[in-house]
């Protein structure tokens, strides 16, 4: 009896292995057609983007066309909710906000492949050869992952980023190395550049081309500040200098593992680029993100605008949002820019992009919230922004603070955050998320504060179902948390109190839109 009870569930076992491996070998991945999304669950975000289905890591070839449409593309697994069978997930959006699922762009040639990270570029002057009849070609440049090696491949465009074609001439980068990949390119004068990770020697390369198809190596940065167990996702871009008509460039390099806090997370150099080689302006290590769901952030080609992954490679494989059918989603679009401090050196200020195409109905508003509390409820998520100025050569009292709480209608779940401006920790922005009960796991840190020289002058809040951001000072530091709770936060406090007098807070709440009704 134990003997046939023991076979029959040995053989269930077996059939039902082979029937699951069926399923999943023979799951078709949908070509020309996209792949349509439910986005009504209570964890998807309304206007952080999200995939479809499947799983979503770092985003790709972001570029904007010449309509003025924004492209993005992001490692996709379309059959599963973890990481792997990488192919090029597409979406476009006239404001950066408001997306459509595009069918995929990139496909890897066999299952033992994947279509890894990279970036694009529009040729209009066919540098490529590519392109004899047309001026809005785009060419695809990423990394080939197969079990033996990462190569650099091409693929390109004639109809604006919706459908590419290999280059028979692939790869068209290989060093025989399994740790070569990520490449982001970009022009510099009239020669493409191109910086990509020898990810675990700690080298970020950089090689130049004529024609995107020939590369040869320029110079190595290796071994900068904060190493972690891999380099991946470079990006080197100039971006505009605060206030100035003047441009600098920046390096960012995301860690994984091995991050301050646990998993993954990018860190950038402010510096010099002369066409070949990059140097530091000094030897201090930045992050770009306080919290832990910021990573391989990608500048669109041309442009000071990025966004990142929100998530961390700690415990994304595992997050809760699997039961509505996916994983990840990205941070909001950014407008970078560099700021030179002083004493502190240069710094990368990331501003959210114009949130007008997202606000719905203001929810408050007050003149001076010092001293006071407001409270309000929204339904898809909350906007928050306050502008604090205090006198000059003003003391704080020891207990001076600002505090936000998100709380859910019956389960006592919340997220808060706040600001200290006195006692042992002055001018400390800081999270919370552990007060929620929908997922633990060990990486999933609760706790989240980052200091400033002087107090915040403008403190900026998105909570948008499993994720929260807060820009202080319109993104001189920015922090970027996932959050699960059981039931939908719906409920919002803000108070602040023992503020010296004269301080002035200028508060203002929005309901979001949900960008998917
Ligand atoms: C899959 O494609 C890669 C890249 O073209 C190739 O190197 C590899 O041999 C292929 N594997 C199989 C099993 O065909
Ligand atoms: C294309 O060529 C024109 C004319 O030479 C030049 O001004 C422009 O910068 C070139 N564009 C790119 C992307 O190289
Ligand atoms: C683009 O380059 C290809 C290959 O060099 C060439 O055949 C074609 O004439 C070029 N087209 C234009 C418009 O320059
Ligand atoms: C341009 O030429 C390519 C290659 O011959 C062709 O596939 C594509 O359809 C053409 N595009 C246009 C807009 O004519
Ligand atoms: C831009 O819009 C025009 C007119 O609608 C269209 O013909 C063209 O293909 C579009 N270009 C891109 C890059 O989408
Ligand atoms: C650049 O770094 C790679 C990876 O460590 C190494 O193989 C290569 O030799 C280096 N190139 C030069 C010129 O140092
Ligand atoms: C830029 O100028 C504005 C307006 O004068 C000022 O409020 C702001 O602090 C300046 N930003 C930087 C980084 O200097
Ligand atoms: C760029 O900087 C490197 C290192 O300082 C130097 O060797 C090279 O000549 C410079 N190139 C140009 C074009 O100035
Ligand atoms: C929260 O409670 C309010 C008032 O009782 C109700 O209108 C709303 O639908 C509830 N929201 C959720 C997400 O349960
Ligand atoms: C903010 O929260 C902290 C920590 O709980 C508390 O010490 C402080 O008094 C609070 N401040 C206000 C204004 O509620
Ligand atoms: C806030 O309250 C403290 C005492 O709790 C008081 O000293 C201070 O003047 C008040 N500030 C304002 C702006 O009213
Ligand atoms: C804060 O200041 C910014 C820039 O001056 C302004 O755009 C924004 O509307 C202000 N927010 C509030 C709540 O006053």
């Amino acid at each position: 009896m134990r003997q046939t009870l023991s076979s029959l569930l040995i053989f269930g076992w077996i059939w039902l292995s082979e029937t699951l491996a069926q399923s999943t070998s023979s799951t078709p991945v949908p070509t020309g057609v996209a792949i349509q999304g439910d986005y009504t669950g209570p964890y998807r975000p309304r206007v952080h983007y999200s995939p479809p289905k499947g799983f979503m890591n770092d985003p790709n070839g972001l570029f904007k066309d010449n309509n003025g449409t924004w492209h993005m593309y992001y490692q996709y697994n379309p059959t599963d909710v973890v990481a792997g069978n990488q192919h090029w997930g597409h979406a476009t959006s006239p404001d950066l906000y408001h997306w459509t699922n595009q069918p995929i762009a990139l496909f890897p040639p066999n299952s033992t492949s994947g279509v890894f990270s990279g970036s694009a570029v529009l040729d209009p002057n066919n540098t490529s050869g590519f392109f004899p009849n047309t001026t809005e070609g785009v060419v695809a440049i990423y990394t080939l992952n197969t079990p033996t090696k990462q190569t650099q491949e091409l693929a390109y465009s004639f109809d604006g980023g919706y459908t590419f074609t290999p280059y028979s001439g692939n790869p068209v980068l290989d060093v025989n190395s399994n740790q070569f990949r990520d490449p982001k390119v970009i022009r510099y004068d009239d020669t493409w550049v191109m910086v990509i990770a020898f990810a675990s020697e700690y080298v970020i390369g950089i090689y130049t081309s004529s024609d995107l198809k020939e590369w040869s190596h320029a110079s190595n940065i290796s071994h900068i500040d904060l190493l972690g167990i891999q380099y991946e996702c470079p990006n080197l871009v100039s971006l505009p200098i605060s206030n100035s008509s003047e441009t600098g460039w920046v390096l960012t390099i995301s860690v994984n593992p091995g991050a301050p806090l646990g998993g993954s997370i990018t860190e950038y150099f402010a510096g010099e680029f002369n066409g070949t080689h990059f140097k530091p302006h000094d030897g201090a290590t930045r992050l770009s993100n306080f919290a832990k769901d910021d990573y391989a952030g990608q500048f669109f080609y041309d442009q000071p605008i990025s966004i990142g992954w929100a998530s961390n490679w700690g415990y994304t494989n595992t997050v809760p949002t699997a039961s509505e059918g996916w994983r990840s989603a990205m941070t909001l679009p950014r407008k970078n820019s560099l700021v030179d401090t002083g004493i502190r050196g240069w710094e990368m200020v990331q501003e959210i992009y114009d949130v007008s195409p997202i606000l719905s109905q203001q929810l408050s508003f007050t003149q001076n919230l010092a001293n006071t509390s407001t409270e309000a409820s929204f339904n898809n998520g909350l906007y928050f922004d306050m502008n604090i100025t205090f006198p000059e050569k003003v003391t704080f009292s020891s207990y001076a603070s600002m505090n936000f709480t998100f709380s859910t209608n019956s389960t006592g779940e919340s997220v808060k955050g706040g600001y200290i401006l006195a006692g042992s920790t002055p001018y400390t922005a800081w999270l919370d998320r552990g007060k929620t009960s929908g997922f633990d796991s060990p990486l999933f840190t609760d706790k989240f504060s980052v200091s400033q020289v002087s107090p915040a002058k403008r403190i900026t809040g998105v909570m948008d179902r499993s994720l929260f951001e807060v820009y202080v000072d319109d993104g001189a530091v920015v922090g970027t948390m996932d959050v699960y709770p059981t039931e939908p936060l719906t409920k919002f406090t803000i108070s602040t109190g023992d503020l010296p007098e004269g301080a002035q807070i200028t508060f203002s709440a929005w309901e979001i839109q949900d960008t998917w009704a």
